[in-house]
């Protein structure tokens, strides 16, 4: 039988740090509350110029150098982003000309802070099938220039980042891989985390009044949000268990989307399982949407938090509202 494995890792941060006291030079807010209300102490950057493409190359150059792999080996490209380089074209044909990939297909995937996984259950299933051998999957954001970084958008800017991961997932015939992925969604709640514009929808999709009444920032109702995450975070992680037909007991490891470090420790008390099983890196790096996912799984292998054999769960909740979960056998 079949099965996709993760064959290699990389992930890469923007040089610039901005801490808590940084965005308290800019609007109303300060170290103490952000620490509190979401654990986060400094996240990146990028400068003026910098795209989200820009950031996912170096990312998988790494998860393809850990595989042992080069531009040709790979079959298809997953770009999983929420702030494309551009409306069109998407970010992954931009990532296949720098990189220098062969005319390999290149598919971006829009489910926000759940976009990794779902792009991981899309990879599986060419792998299961055998279309594929090698599927690059990438999550990667430049959030920081959506934010409204004055009073006004203060309740979101402060839990972005940006950055970029990356994972080379292979056709294995070991007893190892992704033994199964959850998909959700619930658009009802669309506009409870969302972009108002650019929007197909109007003519011209963006317009210098849009910009002046602030529509085209990331707007959050946060209490909302949090509500929902708390309660997806832990149902799907439990799915995930029981389609396997295991214990939490078995698991080694769940990498959390990094939200806020407080949804985070309700996940491990709602779940009754230590809170140093749900890793955690969002004091470094804030919310970075689809890259914050690949980055952890990226850091855990670096710091040796993953070994073969173990049992890691993904979960994911977002904009949409979207959530998914994988249960991967490392
Ligand atoms: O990745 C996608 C998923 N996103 C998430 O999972 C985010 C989920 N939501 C959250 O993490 C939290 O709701 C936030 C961190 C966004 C906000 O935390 P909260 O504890 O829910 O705060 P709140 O929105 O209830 O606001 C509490 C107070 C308000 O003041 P009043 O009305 O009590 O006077 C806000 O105006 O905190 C104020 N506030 C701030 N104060 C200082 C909001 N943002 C800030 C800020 N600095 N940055």
């Amino acid at each position: 039988m079949t099965r996709a494995y993760i064959s290699g890792t990389g992930f890469y941060v923007p040089e610039k740090v901005v801490t808590n006291d940084d965005l308290a030079t800019l609007m109303d807010t300060s170290d103490e509350w952000i620490r509190e209300r979401t654990g986060i102490q400094s996240r990146r950057f990028v400068e003026d110029g910098v795209g989200t493409t820009d950031l996912a190359v170096p990312a998988a150059e790494q998860a393809l150098k850990a595989a042992a792999l080069t531009v040709k080996d790979i079959d298809l490209i997953i770009f999983a982003t929420s702030t494309p380089d551009y409306m069109a074209p998407g970010s992954g044909c931009l990532l296949q000309d720098r990189m220098g990939f062969p005319e390999i297909g290149a598919l971006d995937v829009r489910v926000q802070c759940s976009g990794f996984v779902y792009g991981l259950s899309i990879a599986d299933q060419y792998i299961r099938t055998g279309t594929f051998r090698h599927v690059l999957l990438v999550g990667a954001e430049v959030q920081s220039t959506g934010m409204d970084l004055s009073d006004a958008g203060r309740d979101v800017s402060v839990i972005f980042g940006d950055g970029a991961g990356a994972v080379v997932v292979s056709a294995t015939e070991e007893d190892r891989g992704v033994l199964s992925t959850h998909l959700h969604s619930e658009g009802k709640y669309a506009r409870e985390l969302w972009s108002e514009v650019p929007a197909s929808g109007r003519n011209p999709r963006i317009s210098s009044k849009d910009v002046e009444e602030g529509r085209h920032w990331l707007k959050m109702n946060g209490r909302e949000v949090f509500i929902h995450a708390v309660t997806r975070f832990p149902e799907c992680i439990m799915e995930a268990i029981a389609a396997n037909n295991l214990q939490v007991e078995d698991v080694d490891l769940i990498i959390p989307h990094q939200a806020n470090l407080r949804i985070t420790m309700e996940v491990a008390r709602r779940l009754k399982v230590p809170l140093e099983l749900v890793y955690s890196n969002i004091d470094r790096y804030g919310n970075t949407t689809a890259a914050s996912i690949p980055i952890a799984i990226a850091e855990s292998v670096n710091e040796g938090r993953i070994q073969k054999g173990n049992h890691v769960v993904l979960v994911a909740f977002g904009s949409g509202f979207a959530w998914a979960s994988a249960m991967i056998k490392w």
